[in-house]
């Protein structure tokens, strides 16, 4: 049976039962709407039908309702999220400020028309404030505007920031930004140049 049509059959299941909750209950729809996606969905380029179909154990567990998602779930997420950062080999964590810039405009990439391996965009303007000079950026995330400034650059301020980076879900299990690092969608090059622009006192972010 195809994936849709094991949809219907489990729709016309229900409605037979006249509303027998135990009959919708023993359908397993997160199974069949992942037949679906696998049937009738095909990777192409860097966009690989895995990456919807297939989750990682944090993804497993952000997936649970939030008020299900127990202080202890929280607290297992972040310290297993917290393993995977990589900090920059050299020690050195900051960049160019000019590049990351236009690294945190760049909201392209992973998409089907592009090359594998091709380099990525942040489209960290689309959650954060970051130059006064860029007006058009989304607040899911907080402002970033004089991070540096208003933070300094000690060696905690640094690893804190690369590591939230890397992976935001070891400072803050289930966040809505995407783990640049963790995930391949930045390199180590690009987040030392998104560093630069958040840290480095001659960038327009802490002027
Ligand atoms: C889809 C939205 C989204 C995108 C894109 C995003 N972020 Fe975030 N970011 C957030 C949210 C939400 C937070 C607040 C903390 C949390 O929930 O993780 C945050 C927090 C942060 C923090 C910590 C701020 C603090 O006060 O400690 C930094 C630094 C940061 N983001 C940098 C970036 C950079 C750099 C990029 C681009 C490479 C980026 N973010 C892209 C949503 C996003």
């Amino acid at each position: 049976m195809t994936p849709i049509r094991k949809i219907a059959a489990a729709l016309i299941a229900a409605v037979a039962a006249a509303g027998c909750a135990s009959v919708v209950a023993e359908t397993d729809y997160h199974a069949v709407a992942l037949d679906l996606l696998k049937h009738d969905f095909h990777s192409k380029g860097p966009a690989t039908v895995e990456r919807v179909t297939v989750q990682d154990e944090a993804q497993q567990l952000c997936s649970v309702y939030p008020k299900q998602r127990t202080d202890e779930m929280n607290a297992r997420i972040e310290a297993a999220q917290m393993k995977t950062i990589k900090y920059p080999a050299d020690g050195q964590y900051l960049g160019k400020w000019q590049e990351g810039e236009k690294v945190a405009q760049n909201g392209r990439g992973m998409q089907s028309s592009d090359a594998v391996g091709a380099p990525n965009g942040g489209n960290c303007y689309a959650c954060h404030q970051i130059t006064k000079q860029e007006i058009s950026f989304g607040n899911i995330g907080p402002s970033l505007y004089q991070y540096g400034k208003l933070r300094g650059n000690s060696d905690a301020i640094l690893k804190y920031t690369w590591g939230k980076i890397y992976n935001a879900q070891a400072y803050s299990a289930c966040s809505n930004m995407p783990r640049f690092g963790h995930n391949g969608v930045l390199t180590e090059a690009q987040i030392k140049d998104v560093m630069a622009l958040l840290m480095d006192p001659a960038s327009p972010v802490n002027k």
